[in-house]
């Protein structure tokens, strides 16, 4: 049976002890064996997930989610075994990065094999491969026996979640059940580099950076990595690169502020009331209380990157009127939680102050 939007909320499954682990396992894995679409955690973001080698299941993601049929979906797998089935080959530097950053949050693009349906590479000849961190995930591949097909769960172009309350607020009725494996430990979607062309490129930052891919990759390909997205043509190579994506349905600014009344008069320049305002800083944190809200951020990359889709949620209210966020240093460790700040930023009408 296939659920229709008219249905029922989503059946939201705990984990939290083994017994409701292994129960929330055996429920998902048969409905994935069913051909149904079933929302899970991941260390990164909560996933929407199909069984990859059935291209009826994938159609599902895509009209769940409003997907345009363009955007390949990243296959996940639970060891290099299953990975490779997936691949034509397994080149020595998909083996170094494996080794390295496997189980994690990193995606791997390769030349695809006859195995993967053309669904789920929207046609092309690459597979976007990554073997996922949480144990839930492990656990359910496993039970499958098939990789799982998952973007994140969240409508297309909104803010990824990173809990089962996010996904139950946007697709809970869409869908028949909710893993709950609570809050994503790293919080913003997996690093994605592509290994297709000899030369790894990164086609989306995340928190395994270019240096780190480059140290163990530097020793074959000498200064080959693009270390940043090649911005040119990162979007036809992953059109989930392109700029307005990830955003919060609310207008949202990144800027810098002096202090306080440096960041009134931005606001009032805005033409917006500061009762309508949330503010996300993580340094020169606002204090008087006309903030419609202050949401303070960790001050390192790593803590911020767990907790800032969280903020962004809990601020993306019908009647806000400005999400303000406080713009985040210029430098590497920073650069993927400054890429989601610049796309969510992107949307009509939010914009960079600098
Ligand atoms: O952390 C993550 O990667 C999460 C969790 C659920 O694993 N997934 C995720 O999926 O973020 P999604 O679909 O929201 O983003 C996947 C990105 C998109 O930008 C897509 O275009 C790109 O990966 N991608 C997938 N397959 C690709 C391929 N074969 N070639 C190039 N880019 C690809
Ligand atoms: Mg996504």
């Amino acid at each position: 049976m296939i659920r229709s939007k008219s249905d029922s909320m989503a059946s939201i499954l705990a984990t939290d002890t083994p017994e409701l682990f292994t129960a929330a396992v055996v429920q998902a894995a048969a409905l994935l064996r069913e051909g149904q679409v079933v929302a899970v955690p991941t260390e990164t973001v909560y996933g929407l997930a199909a069984n990859a080698f059935n291209a009826t299941a994938v159609a599902r993601i895509f009209e769940v989610k409003g997907r345009p049929s363009h955007n390949p979906i990243i296959v996940h797998v639970s060891g290099t075994d299953m990975a490779r089935q997936c691949v034509m080959d397994w080149p020595e530097t998909a083996r170094e990065l494996a080794r390295h950053f496997w189980p994690g949050p990193l995606t791997m693009v390769l030349p695809r094999s006859a195995i993967v349906p053309d669904i789920v590479t929207a046609g092309g000849p690459t597979v976007g491969i990554r073997w996922p961190q949480h144990p839930f995930m492990q656990a359910v591949i496993q039970a499958c026996g098939f990789p799982l097909a998952a973007p994140s769960a969240n409508p297309s172009n909104r803010i990824s979640p990173t809990n089962a309350r996010h996904v139950a607020e946007s697709l809970g009725r869409r869908i028949p059940l909710i893993v709950d494996g609570g809050a994503s430990e790293v919080g913003i979607e997996s690093t994605v580099v592509d290994l297709t062309s000899g030369r790894p490129k990164i086609l989306r930052p995340g928190m395994i950076s270019a240096s780190e891919i480059m140290a163990c990759v530097s020793t074959k390909e000498p200064a080959s990595l693009a270390r940043e997205p090649d911005r040119a043509t990162s979007h036809l190579k992953s059109p989930g690169m392109l700029k307005k994506h990830y955003s919060p349905k609310s207008k949202m600014v990144l800027c810098r502020w002096r202090d306080e009344e440096d960041l009134r008069r931005r606001v009032v320049a805005l033409g917006v009331h500061p009762d309508r305002v949330h503010i996300l800083a993580y340094e020169r944190i606002p204090t008087d209380p006309k903030w419609a809200s202050v949401h303070r951020l960790p001050g390192d990359p790593k803590n911020y990157a767990r907790r800032f889709y969280a903020a962004l949620h809990a601020v993306d209210l019908p009647e806000t009127q400005l999400i303000l966020v406080e713009a985040v240093p210029d430098d590497e460790t920073w650069s993927a939680v400054a890429d989601r700040l610049r796309r969510a930023a992107a949307q009509e009408g939010g914009s960079v102050l600098t």
